[in-house]
């Protein structure tokens, strides 16, 4: 059933060439050219009890948690004995906590990124998904505020006849994670066994899931672990994390957005670019097309933030209408997946028929088998008042006149987590119909008293304090402010148009 591209044990499918050293802490301006620090990993240790580097102990946990806090590199040996061990729960949350962190402040060469990958892609099976003729192609973003492209394009690139078998994770930090907006559709499962994930490719094209116990499953315990530990922010991390689930899923090629700006993981856009060049550097060494658009997160995408009222957003964009910047990016992105799964010549070509599928009612209807097929209330499609309401709705104001100059997006995404969008705890779980909706976006000329933001909310002492960091979210100036562009750079691609 399934194979890791039915290589026998010990193979490692990702290969770096070259000799690698620290890239140095995170944060720290970068230099050296990642791809110039590669080396050869070792083959996968096949020993039940590996060994250490120095002496011929045994590897312990703590060990390799020191070795990194010290800055130094890490044997392919150490990294995936520590992520068999975590993964198998024989080292505790709170030791992958110190190693996490540690990884966070010293970083890591690009021969430990691709070791990690292998270790994390290895804890699980990749599946077969050889079976379905046409093109496998999938779209994956680092995390943003207000980010619900991926609703959209997993039924509208299955409209065009690609398959999209798109495994997704939950909120990570300050922003939103396809999983828990899924779970806002009344019956809707994310949890699916990967025999009825393949029915349900079978069935309609597409289908959203979580990380199972079978597919990447040391990412689905770190990333929760990440979310509360303040071990997000690392360029390899997210890595690893992001290519090891995607290559388990068996696509053909993978389009990543790679948000930038006051929202995103990487708030500079260097470091998104860096970040963007390492993943699709790692699809290139296992013969995957990765194609990366680096994405402004300087303001939320669209207007709509918090787990049902995403959904109601990218059922706008689906039915025609919606933002026009959420709009824009899901067209954009969908035209690179048709032109990386071979039905469009080029991704402009993508795009034009994308914007069909929308309009002639195909993507929408696409959506709705795969709410269906998962279990879900295909009557929200119809009548999105069916999902989770917050009882509560209440403005925050604009102070002055001008004209909306800066926009502290991060911090709206931790007011959607305030109000109980997202996790504080691993345990929390979120609430579906709490949220903010966003009226005035860059750029906009506003009034005093004008509202600037709704927040839709279940409880007075996580609406108070939402309302105060909202408050302080936006900047209001007498001048606008330069026009950012929605789509910065396209990394990967021979042609950078979009
Ligand atoms: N998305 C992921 O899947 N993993 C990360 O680490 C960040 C964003």
């Amino acid at each position: 059933m399934f194979s890791v591209w039915g290589l026998p044990p010990g193979h490692l499918p990702i290969r770096a060439e070259g000799d690698g050293h620290i890239l140095g802490s995170e944060g720290v301006e970068r230099t050296a050219d990642y791809r110039s620090l590669a080396g050869r990993i070792p083959p996968r240790v096949s020993s039940p009890v590996p060994q250490s580097r120095r002496g011929h102990l045994p590897l312990r946990p703590l060990d390799v948690i020191a070795k990194k806090r010290d800055g130094q590199e890490l044997s392919a040996v150490e990294i995936e004995y520590f992520i068999q061990e975590y993964t198998r729960g024989e080292i505790p949350d709170y030791q992958a906590s110190a190693w996490l962190m540690a990884v966070i402040l010293r970083g890591m060469t690009r021969v430990e990124t691709a070791a990690l990958t292998n270790a994390m892609l290895l804890s699980g099976e990749t599946l077969d998904l050889s079976r379905f003729p046409a093109a496998k192609v999938d779209k994956h973003s680092t995390g943003g505020v207000g980010d619900k492209t991926s609703l959209v394009l997993a039924p509208l690139s299955a409209a065009a006849g690609i398959i999209v078998p798109m495994i997704s994770g939950r909120g990570l930090g300050h922003t939103g994670g396809t999983l828990d907006k899924l779970e806002s559709i009344p019956g809707f499962k994310v949890n699916l066994s990967v025999d009825r994930f393949r029915q349900v490719l079978g069935e309609c094209g597409c289908a959203m899931i979580g990380q199972t116990a079978e597919i990447a499953p040391a990412d689905r315990k770190l990333y929760a672990l990440r979310d509360v530990t303040a071990t997000v922010e690392s360029p390899y991390l997210i890595c690893a994390s992001i290519m090891s689930k995607k290559l388990a899923e068996g696509v053909d090629a993978l389009v990543l957005d790679v948000k930038t700006g006051s929202g995103a993981f990487m708030k500079r856009e260097e470091d998104a670019a860096f970040l963007a060049e390492l993943m699709v550097e790692t699809g290139r060494l296992v013969g995957k097309q990765v194609v990366a658009l680096i994405t402004d997160m300087d303001q939320p995408l669209g207007t709509h933030v918090g787990n049902s009222l995403e959904v109601i957003e990218a059922l706008e964009v689906l039915g025609g209408g919606g933002p026009e910047d959420l709009r824009k990016l899901c067209l954009d992105l969908a035209g690179w997946m048709l032109h990386l799964g071979e039905v469009a010549k080029t991704p402009q070509q993508g795009k034009a028929e994308a914007a069909k599928l929308i309009e002639s009612g195909a993507a929408l209807e696409k959506f709705r088998r795969m709410i269906e097929l998962q279990g879900g209330d295909v009557g929200v499609i119809d009548n999105p008042s069916r999902l989770p309401q917050a009882q509560h709705i209440a403005d925050v104001t604009a102070p002055s006149d001008g004209f909306v100059a800066e926009i502290d997006c991060q911090a709206i995404g931790v007011a959607s987590v305030i109000l109980g969008g997202g996790r504080n705890k691993k345990e929390d779980t979120v609430d579906p119909a709490v949220g903010i909706i966003v009226h005035h976006k860059l750029g906009d000329a506003v009034s005093a008293g004008e509202p600037l933001s709704t927040i839709h909310y279940n409880s007075e002492t996580r609406a108070g304090e939402a309302t105060a960091l909202l408050e302080k979210s936006f900047q209001i100036r007498k001048d606008p402010p330069k026009k950012r562009e929605l789509i910065r750079r396209v990394i990967g691609a021979a042609s950078t148009e979009t």
